[in-house]
């Protein structure tokens, strides 16, 4: 019997990989324009971090996360909680009061696998620490719709502010009077939340439950001065962007962490994984994990399954495959003086392909259309006994005669016809 990769794991495979690299340059370029610095972190942590982080009560440190039960570590189910350890390890709040943070690899969490939906996910994780400032929410919510519209990719932006612990007491005693007089209508999951983790009811996909809590209390309603005032400040700020928004009073998130501010990138297209990106404020979470006081932060991750997935369906050209020159040698003496050129040309910074199997001249051509590359230098024997070749451009068929001078000259004329 043959191993086969784990249900939920997935290898990303040549021909798929190029839209991933596309997507991680991509993201990378817009993070530095917003002036973010990579940090690498490690994959294991201790299981308690995600405990205090995300919360005893969700489904991912209740249910999802891979822990190693005799060593107390889990593999990070995301990113966030990692990435404020060792921003409180290595006291980077000292270094610089407010420090802009992206990340970038995979996250682990036992989910029931689907479309979208992986037990090895990963993530572009960005955290800004050590500002309240309302244009910065409203920095990271145009920040991602930028990333997203560049790749061309039409996704819609959800906002909502869940209050802080000043108002969201208040807001939770109303919400569990609401809930309590419906508690029978509600599903096993949500009867058992409503008294752990009541704002999760707010939420719950069940539609059984999305009608009980239509008519359910708004936070919105309930936010104290600070927070309305927060709230205003980054929608202000939104549409000095001319970033398009909707307020959705359901949306409560999955991670007990978040303070006001809580978005989501949201697409149609996915089935019921809609969410390519998601995240929010959390201004007490740096203190409660044990790092300076007064320290708030915001922050966001997207999906990179699910944006490749939405890449793939708009048929997004799957990368031509980098490759510059195809070089098509004829015969032994042509494909020996191609064999050394070629290796000339990548010695000079090209990339090419070159067949070394002795296939027909059609094959050849067959195989660099296929790579989808532009130029194709042929390499005949009779020309080539003239000291000439041929360099074919794809896109317009148009066929030039090349004189090969000396190794070194010829690969300068050619790397200035096919970058001209
Ligand atoms: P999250 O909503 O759990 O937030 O995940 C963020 C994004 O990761 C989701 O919107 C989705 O695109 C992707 N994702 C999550 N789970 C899976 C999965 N099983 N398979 C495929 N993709 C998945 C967080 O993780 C927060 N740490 C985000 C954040 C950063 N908040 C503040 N800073």
């Amino acid at each position: 019997m043959n191993i086969k990769a784990l249900n939920g794991f997935k290898d990303i495979l040549p021909g798929e990989v190029e839209l991933w690299q596309r997507l991680e340059t991509l993201a990378r370029d817009i993070f530095a324009r917003f002036n973010f610095s990579e940090i690498r972190l490690p994959i294991l942590e201790k299981t308690d971090l995600f405990a205090r982080a995300i919360g005893e009560a969700t489904d991912i440190v209740e249910k999802e996360m891979y822990t190693f039960v005799d060593k107390q570590v889990t593999m990070r189910p995301e990113a966030t909680a990692s990435l404020l350890r060792a921003y409180i390890e290595h006291g980077l709040h000292v270094q610089k009061p407010v420090q802009r943070l992206f990340t970038i690899g995979p996250m682990f969490r036992h989910e029931r696998p689907q479309k979208g939906r992986l037990r090895q996910f990963h993530q572009m994780d960005v955290e800004v620490l050590g500002s309240t400032s309302p244009r910065v929410d409203a920095e990271m919510m145009a920040m991602g719709a930028m990333l997203l519209a560049e790749l061309g990719l039409s996704v819609s932006l959800e906002m909502n502010s869940l209050g802080c612990p000043v108002c969201r007491p208040g807001f939770r005693t109303s919400l569990l009077a609401f809930l309590d007089e419906r508690h029978q209508g509600l599903c096993d999951d949500c009867k058992r939340r409503s008294s752990t983790n009541p704002l999760r009811v707010l939420d719950c996909k069940n539609p059984k439950c999305r009608e009980q809590v239509l008519e359910a209390p708004s936070l919105l309603e309930h936010l104290c001065a600070d927070c309305a005032d927060h709230l205003s400040g980054v929608q202000e700020g939104l549409e000095q962007l001319g970033v398009q928004y909707s307020l959705n009073k359901f949306m409560v998130r999955g991670l007990d962490y978040y303070t006001r501010t809580t978005f989501e990138f949201i697409t149609g297209d996915l089935g019921a994984q809609a969410a390519v990106g998601a995240g929010g404020r959390y201004d007490g979470l740096i203190e409660q994990l044990g790092g300076p006081r007064g320290v708030p932060g915001i922050g966001f991750a997207l999906g990179m399954e699910r944006l490749v997935l939405l890449l793939q369906q708009k048929e997004a050209e799957l990368t031509a495959s980098g490759v510059d020159l195809f070089v098509a040698g004829l015969g032994e003496q042509s494909s020996r003086y191609g064999f050394g050129l070629t290796h000339a040309l990548r010695t000079g910074g090209m990339r090419v392909v070159m067949d070394l199997e002795g296939r027909s001249l059609k094959s050849q051509m067959k195989q660099a259309g296929k790579l989808g590359v532009p130029y194709v230098l042929i390499l005949g024997e009779n020309e080539l006994a003239e000291g000439k070749a041929v360099l074919r451009n794809m896109a317009t068929q148009e066929q030039q005669e090349l004189l090969l001078q000396d190794e070194a000259s010829t690969v300068q004329t050619l790397v200035a016809l096919i970058s001209a």
